[in-house]
């Protein structure tokens, strides 16, 4: 819906991004994971957050499991709810930006344009594309929580991976290989390339 329609004329406060990246020590930044189901985002997640906070960084996890429990609980997993998943968690992470902290978000986001719009809705500078490449095999040699399996009995529609695409990144910024690489390699990789981008 076109907000000027609406009549909304958004407020303009006093106080700035940058004057909470001040009082954080940091820049606001997005990091933001894609991959299959069991590639490891989640477990990447949580280990690069204590590392991040353990040095004095403010963060918040955004993660596709939590998040479809609350505020996207009324989405299922065809491409049309795929694409509105993402597309709130790009506002989402817009405000936790505006908040000057920084996002480390772990959806499967398995569709390109979406990521694409999400990169222009938080700005180029701030995001950072992570690319959790686990071949399908292995994920679903891992499959923690059993999704695949039921997947391949037929019992879940539209499983990433099986009968729903996951268009791989072409020029990710980072790329980790959680079936080679240990989870602290993952992490420190990733400190490596965003270290500079959040210095203030
Ligand atoms: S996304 O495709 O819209 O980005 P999201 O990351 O939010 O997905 O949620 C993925 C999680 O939902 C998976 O890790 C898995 O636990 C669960 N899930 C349930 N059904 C499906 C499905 N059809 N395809 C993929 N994941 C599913």
């Amino acid at each position: 819906m076109d907000s000027k329609k609406l009549h909304i004329i958004p407020h303009n406060h006093e106080l700035k991004r940058e004057d909470r990246e001040k009082l954080h020590g940091h820049k606001g930044f997005v990091l933001w994971f894609t991959g299959l189901s069991g590639s490891g985002k989640s477990t990447i997640a949580g280990l690069l957050e204590k590392e991040l906070y353990a040095r004095g960084v403010s963060t918040y996890i955004l993660d596709g499991d939590n998040i479809r429990t609350g505020l996207n609980s009324d989405l299922n997993f065809s491409e049309k709810s795929r694409t509105e998943n993402i597309r709130r968690i790009g506002e989402v992470a817009n405000l936790f930006l505006d908040a000057g902290v920084v996002v480390i978000s772990a959806f499967i986001s398995p569709f390109r344009t979406d990521r694409e719009k999400v990169k222009n809705t938080v700005g180029a500078e701030s995001y950072v594309e992570i690319f959790v490449d686990c071949p399908l095999e292995e994920c679903e040699k891992r499959d923690v929580k059993g999704l695949y399996a039921k997947a391949r009995a037929g019992e879940i529609e539209n499983f990433t991976g099986i009968n729903s695409p996951f268009e791989e990144p072409e020029n990710p910024e980072i790329r980790i290989q959680t079936h080679i690489q240990k989870p602290e390699e993952c992490v420190a990789e990733i400190i490596k390339v965003i270290q500079s981008r959040i210095k203030s």
